[in-house]
């Protein structure tokens, strides 16, 4: 209803006194309401017994609607009911007629004649703007061309072109591509009035990513999904995907398992995955012939990098970071119930950040283009010597649990050691009557081998009687 109300409007808004013969111009957009005016502005011919609408075909004078005097309505029996002049209309002077779904043949001109104490008439053309591409529906990489047609033609007019909105400078594209597809809207102006007719163009093809230029970010240890989507109802025969090698330049042809028709799959993104891929796929075209369409994107790598001096520089490296305008660097922390916060710390175009043991734990990266959060990378650091270097989050637990390890054995070692001697002074010291004794008998009987001895010598030359 508001939409009718809308397009009414516009026919009105595009009605022209057309000079000194009380002609007037209708344009009108295809499949729209016109509304043809015939208005009785002086009310000379108040209460009308009569009311006919006419079109001249030819040479002669068809009739479109006509009231009689009884109050009889007629129309031919072929419009019905596109064309009509509402009756309640007429006690406000108001004989125009409606024409609902115009079309282009509807275009030309109009007579209106009504009949009560005096007789009025008046002459409309309605122009019927339609726009047109050919063809509707087109494979990437051919041409188009768009058409705008007013009929009856007119020279005193002016014509402009809208691609979604945007005013283009041509109506023909040698490749078309998937950003052409959509809404083509022709600009017919006449005088001051201007009335647009739209046409959709559908391009088939590859809908994601849309052109060859699409850059993708996934963070090491992450899963990425690059898109290969073909426009509705497209099947292509194969997809393949292919993988322009760094090393070789070459493409190579990358395993099914990998990769599937809508997606290009990487299960765990790993330094050495960044680059060119293409996924293409190969179909019938309309006229029977196969039709290839490829796209190519990149994939960006992105890590964080960590120095081992202290303060420590934990740097966001991305494998092409040339469209990278700032990175924010935030500290995650958890709560008692496991919810994220994030709190920023730093946001610069510098991808590096100083940090000290304090500032140990979870840390994000996240980077900025010029379209916004393209996507983060997390690292955990801890300050434990050796450990401080460890780039990778997965990675850095791992050689924690193991450094810690180390560590407490180490410590346990030494710990071990000092236990032992300690238990050793102690044993010693646990006897110290007994060491007197051993001492003791030790003086003891080396006194009495002594004094033997001595004894021995005196007996040189004795009686062996008295030596004994
Ligand atoms: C490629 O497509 C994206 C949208 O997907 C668009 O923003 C960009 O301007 C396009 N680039 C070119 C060169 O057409
Ligand atoms: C492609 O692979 C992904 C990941 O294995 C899966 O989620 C998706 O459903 C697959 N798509 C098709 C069409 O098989
Ligand atoms: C990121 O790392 C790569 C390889 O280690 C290096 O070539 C590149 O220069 C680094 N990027 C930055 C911005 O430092
Ligand atoms: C978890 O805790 C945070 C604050 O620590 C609070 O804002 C949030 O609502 C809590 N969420 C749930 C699910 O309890
Ligand atoms: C980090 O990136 C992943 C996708 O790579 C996204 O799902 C997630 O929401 C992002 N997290 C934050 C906090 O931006």
């Amino acid at each position: 209803m508001t939409l009718t109300g809308l397009v009414m409007v516009l026919g009105l808004a595009l009605v022209f006194e057309g000079g000194e013969c009380r002609h007037h111009e209708v344009f009108v957009a295809e499949g729209s309401v016109a509304v043809l005016p015939c208005m009785d502005e002086s009310s000379s011919v108040s209460h009308p017994n009569a009311v006919y609408w006419s079109k001249i075909v030819g040479n002669s004078q068809k009739t479109v609607w006509r009231r009689e005097k009884s109050g009889l309505e007629f129309r031919p029996l072929r419009d019905l009911p596109r064309a009509k002049c509402p009756a309640p209309n007429f006690g406000k002077g108001d004989y125009s007629l409606h024409i609902t779904e115009t079309r282009l043949a509807d275009g030309g001109q109009y007579i209106c004649e009504v009949e009560g104490k005096t007789k009025m008439q008046k002459v409309i053309m309605l122009r019927v703007v339609r726009a047109s591409i050919s063809p509707s529906i087109v494979f990437e990489g051919l041409r188009i061309e768009a058409m705008c047609h007013v009929k009856p033609e007119t020279p005193d007019i002016s014509i402009k072109w809208k691609q979604n909105g945007e005013f283009v400078n041509s109506a023909i594209i040698s490749t078309v591509s998937q950003r052409d597809a959509g809404k083509w809207t022709c600009q017919v102006s006449y005088n001051n009035m201007k009335v647009e007719a739209t046409t959709t163009l559908q391009v088939r093809g590859i809908s994601s990513p849309q052109n060859d230029s699409s850059v993708f970010y996934g963070s090491v240890g992450s899963t990425i999904s690059l898109p290969c989507v073909f426009t509705d109802g497209l099947i292509p025969n194969t997809v393949k995907w292919l993988r322009a090698s760094a090393a070789t330049n070459s493409p190579v042809t990358l395993p099914h398992s990998a990769f599937n028709s809508s997606s290009g799959f990487i299960k765990r993104v790993e330094v050495g995955d960044e680059g060119t891929y293409m996924c293409s796929g190969v179909m019938e075209g309309l006229n029977g012939r196969s039709i290839k369409l490829q796209r190519t994107m990149k994939l960006v790598v992105a890590r964080v990098l960590s120095s081992s001096s202290d303060p420590m520089t934990l740097m966001c490296n991305l494998s092409d970071s040339s469209q990278i305008t700032s990175y924010e660097w935030l500290c995650v922390n958890y709560s008692p119930n496991d919810t994220q916060t994030l709190t920023t710390v730093q946001r610069t175009k510098n991808p590096s950040i100083q940090v000290t043991e304090k500032d140990a734990g979870e840390w994000m990266c996240r980077y900025y283009g010029n379209q916004g959060l393209l996507g983060n990378v997390t690292s955990h650091f801890y300050t434990m010597g050796a450990l401080k270097s460890g780039n990778s989050s997965s990675g850095n637990k791992t050689a924690m649990v193991l450094g810690l390890g180390f560590l407490f054995m180490v410590i346990f070692l030494i710990l071990f050691q000092m236990y032992r001697n300690y238990r050793r002074k102690q044993k010693i010291h646990l006897y110290p009557a007994m060491e007197n004794i051993v001492h003791q008998t030790i003086t003891e009987r080396e006194w009495k081998e002594r004094s033997r001895e001595k004894r021995a010598e005196a007996c040189i030359g004795e009686p062996k009687s008295v030596c004994v």
